[in-house]
């Protein structure tokens, strides 16, 4: 039987403001819209997702040092975190669990403060500029990885 995979799935914070923060940068699809169509997009690879939001660094770290043994893998738009965190790539390496991580702009057309990650060298793969195909780009990537596809 083919194996399920179970993805977790991050986004950091402000992400909870999309639709109306700074359209003109993300857009004016919603979290709730994104988390949608990663399940459906789940469930046609495959895969079984958990979506998790939060605005505090602490829960997001405790949530990945929580989830290794429950989860194959992690898709993360870490937001603000990812140019700002080492505690957040700490995390990622200690769980051990395979990461693509996902930017809806790109980050590198922007303040240069935002060309930096923290994780990027760490994950296995960094897809950035598309919007929300962002995210569902980094699951296709991100499952094939985990040999699903
Ligand atoms: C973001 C880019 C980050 O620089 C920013 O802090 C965000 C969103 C993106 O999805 O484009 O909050 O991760």
């Amino acid at each position: 039987m083919k194996k399920v995979f179970r993805v977790l799935v991050i986004h950091g914070p402000n992400l909870h403001l999309l639709g109306t923060r700074e359209p003109e940068v993300y857009g004016r699809v919603t979290l709730a819209e994104i988390n949608q169509e990663l399940q459906a997009l789940g469930k046609k690879l495959g895969a079984q997702l958990e979506t998790f939001q939060s605005n505090h660094e602490g829960e997001i770290l405790d949530k990945i040092s929580h989830s290794p043994d429950s989860i194959d893998g992690i898709l993360i738009n870490p937001a603000g975190l990812t140019h700002t965190s080492v505690a957040l790539r700490d995390a990622l390496l200690a769980s051990g669990v395979a990461f693509v991580e996902v930017h809806l702009s790109n980050v590198y057309k922007r303040e240069e403060f935002r060309h930096h990650s923290y994780l990027s060298d760490a994950a296995v793969g960094q897809v950035v500029g598309f919007g929300k195909q962002s995210y569902l780009l980094g699951l296709q990537g991100l499952i094939q990885h985990l040999g699903a596809l």
